[in-house]
């Protein structure tokens, strides 16, 4: 008895709850389960939420060429200053059918300045002290030669930085200038203003930082690519989503739209922009300035495997669903196999020859192509199978991705489960928005799949938990929590699941239309959710072989609301040991190490939990619910722990095998 109060003291004022017994854990390091592919964890990115224009792809100014429905969108006319004159649309359909329209800035006094004035995506985020590049394509229209200043302007209305471009001349032609920021302003204005009287006609009015991601011109928001960077994601699945399908099919993703000059990109609505009433985001279009090109490079410099996902001839079946006739496939076809050449071709072919022009003569290696997204019925398996032969036939090396439906088990999943093992396709994109409970349930998901069917690529899910007024607020520990207990699960089973990326990625606060997500973003700062340290600990400290770890010899998939998973690198000489607490009490865990590997005698715990299930981290405190790291003694080849209430923790050990 006095050994039971004394215990409870203790365990008291380690953690200041009840520690209830003591789980004993066996780790078994000799024995490999499976092994972990190196690019097991992963993301998916889709142009929702603003992740491309006004996220990723820097660009500051909005509807840069015109082109959205209503032309003048994201302009207006500038408050006069002594100035006067006309502002005209105007377009040129056959010399420019993909982007022909344009706007002419007709200055009509001697004096004073007259033009135009760009909002940005929801302003534009300016920093103190840092160049920005400023380009446009033009002419000067009639005798005068036009002067044009460009002014950078604060949300209070101060000139941060301008400058005064004159190249005009009367064939259309890029005319550049840049300038410095004199503060930061995250709502930021760009005034385009003809000094005097002159005609100017203009055509993809830009204005970039200069400090993109490696500095490229007119590249990637750095800050926001560097948190992809920092996950070390094994690969990088674009461009979506439902975006890859349409809305109908005129409106499907075309890659070959997307690459070549940026001027000759035809842009098109996003399909986000009207897809719930309830965030309506009618100025959302697709620029394609990050476009098929800029995703692969982007893979390449995140050190992720591209995973392309192409339209299979259906539009979005939440949408029109329209379907292309099996006999006029050909041309959808003829795009997976052109977009193999263009990533893998040499630059002697049509498409290799592209890449090499664009910058990259080097080929980007593709091993995975998605065909179609989230699809279902008999019409997609119809698809699928045509796709398939012409490209196991020309292309034997490419992985193919098929789909199983928006569910995890419904009717249409078990169909497609069914009908593309038959078909042999090599893996399943499964999606799961579903609870936390659901997820906390299901860590045994994986645990009886079929090991000789195709391999599972958990291609879009997050744990999904009521709505509430803040817009981060999805996004809580409680989420995040049970996406790791399930990802132990992930990890278990790796010789199954060989790929799996959490979805949507980004949000841009002020735009979205989907949550939760990744990583939140404005316009000047980014933050990374707890969701997104989950994915981190995970793809950061995988190991390549699954050990078994086991209580009373089952896995740990929710046994007194534990779960568990390990692996170990031999390579770096690595233990990872993933244990989930998803109760509310304290739980003291005892880990054995069993086998011949020589363990070092202090290892690194990462640890995650908050106080409140709901916890969730904001611009003002970004890292509410994040990792803590510390050190923790072994005792001989065990690890005795005190698992906090709710908590994630990963342990590193290090060890000679
Ligand atoms: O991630 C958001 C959407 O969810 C994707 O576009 C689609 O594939 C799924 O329905």
């Amino acid at each position: 008895m006095k050994k039971i109060l004394f215990y409870l003291i203790f365990s008291l004022t380690l953690t200041g709850n009840v520690v209830f017994g003591q789980d004993r854990l066996r780790l078994d390091v000799d024995h490999t389960v499976a092994e972990v592919t190196p690019y097991m964890w992963g993301i998916f990115f889709e142009d929702i939420n603003f992740g491309a224009d006004g996220g990723f792809y820097a660009e500051l100014v909005k509807n840069r060429s015109f082109e959205f429905y209503e032309p003048m969108m994201g302009w207006k006319e500038a408050k006069k200053r002594e100035g006067e004159g006309k502002i005209f649309i105007l377009k040129r359909e056959q010399q420019k059918p993909a982007n022909p329209t344009y706007l002419r800035i007709d200055s009509r006094s001697d004096k004073g300045l007259f033009g135009v004035v760009n909002e940005g995506f929801r302003g534009m985020g300016i920093r103190a002290d840092e160049p920005y590049y400023f380009s446009v394509l033009g002419r000067q229209v009639g005798e005068l030669r036009p002067e044009v200043l460009v002014e950078l302007v604060s949300s209070k209305g101060e000139v941060l930085g301008s400058t005064t471009i004159s190249g005009f001349s009367r064939e259309w032609g890029k005319v550049e200038g840049s300038f410095t920021s004199s503060q930061t302003d995250a709502k930021a204005t760009l005034r385009v203003l003809v000094n005097g009287k002159g005609i100017v006609d203009m055509d993809m009015i830009s204005l970039f930082p200069e400090n993109t991601w490696k500095n490229r011109k007119n590249g990637l928001r750095a800050d926001l690519v560097q948190m992809l960077y920092d996950l070390h994601p094994g690969f990088l699945r674009f461009p979506g989503g439902c975006i890859v399908e349409g809305h109908d099919l005129s409106l499907r993703y075309q890659w070959k739209k997307t690459v070549g000059p940026v001027e000759e990109r035809e842009m098109i609505v996003n399909r986000w922009n009207t897809e719930f009433m309830h965030r309506h985001t009618p100025d959302y279009y697709q620029s394609f300035g990050l476009g098929f090109f800029e995703y692969f490079l982007l893979a390449e410099d995140i050190g992720a495997e591209p995973l392309p996902i192409l339209n299979c001839g259906m539009a979005c079946q939440y949408n029109t669903g329209e379907l292309v006739p099996l006999d006029e496939l050909d041309p959808y076809i003829q795009d997976a196999l052109d977009l193999i050449e263009f990533a893998n071709g040499d630059i002697t072919t049509k498409w290799g020859k592209l890449r090499a022009e664009m910058g990259h003569p080097k080929p980007f290696n593709l091993k995975f192509l998605g065909i179609g997204n989230e699809q279902w019925g008999e019409q997609y398996v119809e698809r699928y199978k045509i796709f398939a032969e012409v490209i196991r036939q020309k292309h034997p090396e490419i992985v193919l991705v098929g789909g199983s439906g928006p569910k995890p088990e419904d009717e249409r999943f078990h169909y497609l489960w069914k009908e593309m093992k038959d078909e042999e396709v090599d893996l399943m994109d499964e999606h799961y928005y579903m609870s936390p409970e659901w997820f906390l349930s299901n860590a045994d998901r994986y645990d009886d799949y079929d090991r000789n069917g195709p391999k599972v690529f958990a291609g879009e899910y997050a744990a999904h938990g009521p709505d509430n007024d803040h817009p981060m607020s999805k996004n809580t520990w409680l989420s995040a929590l049970s996406e790791a207990a399930f990802m132990t699960g992930l990890e278990r089973n790796a010789d199954v699941v060989n790929m799996a990326s959490y979805a949507p990625l980004m949000a841009h606060i002020e735009a979205w239309q989907w949550r939760p997500d990744l990583i939140w973003f404005d316009n000047l700062n980014v933050v990374g959710t707890p969701n997104y340290y989950v994915q981190k600990l995970y793809s950061t400290l995988t190991g390549s072989e699954v050990l078994n770890i086991t209580l009373d010899g089952q896995p740990l998939t929710g046994q007194n609301k534990l779960y568990a998973s390990a692996s170990k690198d031999i390579k770096e000489g690595k233990i990872y040991i993933k244990l989930v607490n998803a109760s509310d009490n304290p739980k003291e865990v005892n880990v054995s190490i069993n086998g011949g590997a020589k363990v070092s005698r202090n290892a690194t715990a990462y640890l995650m939990t908050a106080d409140d299930p709901l916890a969730f981290n904001t611009f003002e405190n970004p890292q509410k619910v994040a990792p803590v790291q510390s050190e923790i003694k072994l005792k001989g080849k065990a690890i005795k722990e005190t698992l906090q209430p709710m908590s994630f923790y990963v342990i590193e050990i290090d060890a000679k095998f």
